[in-house]
């Protein structure tokens, strides 16, 4: 069948209308193995890379930073950037402001006599602060492409990730090719300081957003070639600790010796906490933590990444992890106390002979699944009061939280994933667990009632979080395919 590409429109077009009957008297399956469309639409998306690849060049120059209050006005601007170029791909879309970063929710428009399934996409437009600044080889948010990466803040967590969707069903509206399913998109500006205003914005939005399931890329896969269904990932807590000493900072010659040094006292503080077998000593950490089982051993075992290529790609001087498990395990599977950000005293140029008057540690605990956030704050907040000398004053402020996320991999919306995986990719998806956080998934269970799968293409190597972020385009353009055959897949 030759079919025109169309620009998008408000009603159903004839050959919907057709193609919607067709589909009740052939059945679902018989109808759209002959005539989905797929290949206009993979054929649109060959097109038109270049022009993808300049849009996302507009939406990677936002400096959307989530947890740095100077940019508040800059995730505006994205979400206002994003929900025009929804608009413009033929989507209805709105802002919707919250008590802190706006959230994006774009739709296909939806048919008055074909009842569809719905699926949500999920993603965020914010972005992990840049600095160091003097890491990047060049400014953050300037997108700079070599090869196959393009390099900027953001580009593979998230943007690269949510816009290769966008540029997938942009494909099924300008070739008129019937979307078997109704799709609304929610991205976020503030996943990476915790989702804080997602949930509730879920509860107030519940019979909208009701869906059968949620298709999140904001994970990885192993390497280009190797496309993955992450089926968990870690929880996490985040809190501060500051240790008050001296009212101000003191002559280290004058006074040293004779009062408590807070980052000293910071410093035996935090070493208590794990051992040298990279262990967490807190008492109660571990409870609850079910071992891995044979068969997930098996399965982790396959990850296609050495202990040498790990040790490499960090550029550390050697690996190190909880002993009796893998590199891959402690990454994936085990939870870990780290500190984040360590600040006390003079940090300027030259010397500067002093007692600090405070020392902080900014620190996260990544968790797995059966340790509840809250339950584990408690637990080491008391342990770190209970150690606390009393030369110091200690004072704890909680930040974000959230469980680690499990997801049967059997179900049938993960097998329809899978086989477009295969398909996108064309090589059989790895399925595994993850180490990194996305905070509301847990949120989309308990409020949606539905499943979120995790289908990421972003790589190991993109320094995520990291100076250099970059996002290959080669996964983008897998990404978009995937996209483009997962819809035809769930609607099976
Ligand atoms: N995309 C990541 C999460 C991720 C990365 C999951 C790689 C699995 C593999 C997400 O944007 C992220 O960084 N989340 C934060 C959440 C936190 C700030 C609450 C994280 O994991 O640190
Ligand atoms: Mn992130």
């Amino acid at each position: 069948m030759i079919v025109r590409p169309r620009t998008p429109r408000a009603h159903p077009t004839q050959r919907e209308k057709i193609a919607g009957l067709l589909t009740v008297l052939l059945g679902k399956r018989v109808f759209h193995g002959l005539a989905n469309g797929m290949e206009q639409v993979l054929d649109y998306l060959k097109k038109h890379q270049g022009r993808f690849v300049a849009e996302f060049s507009d939406y990677l120059r936002f400096a959307s930073v989530s947890a740095q209050p100077l940019h508040k006005k800059d995730l505006v601007a994205c979400a206002e950037w994003l929900v025009a170029h929804c608009r413009h791909i033929g989507l209805d879309a709105r802002v919707c402001p919250t008590a802190g970063h706006p959230i994006v929710i774009a739709r296909t428009r939806r048919e008055k006599h074909f009842q569809k399934p719905h699926y949500m996409v999920y993603g965020h437009y914010d972005v992990q602060p840049p600095e160091p600044l003097e890491l990047w080889t060049t400014p953050p948010f300037e997108p700079r492409i070599t090869g196959r990466n393009i390099f900027a803040r953001g580009s593979t967590d998230n943007k690269g990730q949510n816009f290769a969707h966008l540029k997938a069903v942009e494909a099924y509206l300008k070739t008129g090719t019937p979307l078997p399913c109704d799709l609304t998109f929610v991205i976020e500006g503030e996943e990476e300081v915790g989702s804080k205003n997602l949930s509730s914005f879920l509860k107030e939005n519940r019979d909208e957003l009701a869906c059968g399931a949620i298709v999140v890329s904001d994970t990885g896969m192993p390497a280009p070639g190797h496309p993955a269904l992450t089926y968990a990932l870690r929880g996490i807590i985040a809190f501060v600790i500051t240790l008050h000493g001296p009212a101000r900072d003191l002559h280290s010659g004058i006074f040293g010796g004779a009062v408590e040094n807070p980052a000293m006292a910071l410093a035996q503080l935090l070493a208590k906490a794990r051992d040298d077998k990279g262990r967490v000593k807190i008492p109660g950490f571990y409870d609850g933590v079910a071992p891995l089982s044979k068969y997930e051993r098996e399965q982790i075992k396959r990850y296609p990444l050495s202990d040498a290529g790990l040790k490499k790609l960090l550029g550390a001087p050697r690996l190190f992890g909880e002993h009796g498990f893998t590199p891959t395990e402690q990454r994936s599977s085990r939870p870990t106390f780290e500190i984040n950000g360590l600040t006390s005293g003079y940090q300027g140029e030259g010397s500067k002979t002093i007692v600090p008057a405070w020392a902080r540690a900014k620190i996260t605990c990544r968790l797995v699944p059966n340790q509840q956030p809250a339950n584990i704050r408690k637990t080491v907040c008391d342990y770190l009061k209970i150690s606390c000398p009393p030369t110091v004053r200690m004072e704890i402020t909680a930040g974000h939280g959230a469980e680690a996320y499990l997801v049967s991999p059997t179900s049938r919306p993960a097998q329809a994933a899978l086989r477009a995986l295969e398909k996108a990719f064309g090589a059989k998806p790895v399925l595994m667990r993850e180490g990194g956080s996305i905070p509301i998934v847990n949120g989309f269970k308990k409020v949606l009632g539905a499943d979120t799968l995790l289908l990421g293409i972003g790589l190991p190597n993109d320094n995520a979080h990291s100076p250099n972020e970059k996002f290959n385009l080669d996964c983008f353009e897998g990404g978009q395919r995937m996209g483009a055959h997962l819809w035809q897949e769930l609607a099976r």
